[in-house]
């Protein structure tokens, strides 16, 4: 049975993919309409039907590149008109070298798609959101947020805002019925790290990592039971418990090692 159009809408960036295409899969699961957006139209679109068919809800698709600013703005109305009962902000990207070596403007895009497109979209849905008195927004971020990440300094950096701003409009919308959290995955198996240039790095094959659907199913029971953060995984939860009482360069120390490629 198709959902209504009157059932709950939920935007989800990056939904064709990965930790995001796994969200809205637990979303249409709960009944809820579906808005996709992400670059790349035809994935998107087979996301959609697949979506559709399974849990028979109404899913749309937005094709939209989040590293430019017009397209975004555009997006950004049309979803404020929208009123979504919940928005994921997940559609994000790193890279991989030292930041003197990567051609300039690197981090650029990444800044774009990862800060402000998260920072807009967010700013058009809270209006409504806070008068209905109602509504929920998941800002996926990373274990990257909890120590500077030499070799993806950009990235640990945008990961950084991404928890810092969500932690900060949770504590701002406190009792007005309308919640952020912040969602903290470590490594995920999905296309992130190839296409960062991650896949020979410590980080990538020597922890241990969760799949994108324990990390979506994580992330979604923290974003309905309105926490302000999660971190998945026992052993990111300790890392980001320990990194609050290390000195910041020791931990820097600790995670370049991380992030130096193993050779064999
Ligand atoms: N995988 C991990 O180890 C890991 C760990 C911690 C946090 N995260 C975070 O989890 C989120 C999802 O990543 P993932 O692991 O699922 O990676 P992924 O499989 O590469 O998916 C990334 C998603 O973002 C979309 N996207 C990327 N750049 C975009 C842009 N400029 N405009 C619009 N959409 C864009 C991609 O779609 P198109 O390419 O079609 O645009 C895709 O849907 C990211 O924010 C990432 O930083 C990942």
């Amino acid at each position: 049975m198709a959902s209504s159009p009157a059932a709950p809408l939920a935007v989800v960036t990056g939904g064709n993919a990965g930790i995001g295409l796994a969200i809205a899969d637990r979303l249409g699961a709960l009944g809820h309409r579906l808005l996709l957006v992400a670059r790349d139209g035809a994935r998107l679109e087979a996301a959609a039907r697949d979506l559709s068919d399974r849990h028979g809800v109404v899913v749309d698709t937005r094709a939209c590149d989040l590293s430019d600013a017009a397209a975004t703005e555009a997006l950004a109305a049309e979803i404020a008109a929208l009123a979504p009962a919940v928005l994921v902000n997940n559609a994000g990207f790193g890279d991989y070298g030292p930041f003197a070596d990567l051609p300039p403007p690197s981090g650029a895009g990444m800044i774009a798609t990862n800060v402000a497109a998260l920072t807009r979209l967010t700013s058009a849905v809270l209006p409504s959101m806070r008068t209905r008195a109602s509504g929920r927004v998941l800002n996926v971020a990373s274990t990257a947020a909890f120590a500077p990440l030499p070799l993806a300094a950009v990235y640990g950096a945008s990961k950084a805002y991404v928890l810092s701003f969500s932690l900060a409009l949770a504590e701002e919308l406190a009792g007005s019925g309308v919640t952020v959290t912040a969602l903290c995955p470590g490594p995920t198996p999905t296309g992130f790290a190839a296409r960062a240039g991650m896949t020979r790095t410590e980080l990538f094959r020597g922890a241990p990592s969760t799949s994108a659907e324990e990390v979506a199913a994580r992330g979604v029971a923290a974003m309905l039971a309105g926490k302000g953060m999660v971190v998945v995984g026992g052993a990111n939860r300790l890392l980001a418990f320990a990194t609050r009482f290390a000195p910041r360069a020791l931990a820097a120390r600790a995670t370049h090692r991380a992030m130096r490629e193993r050779l064999r």
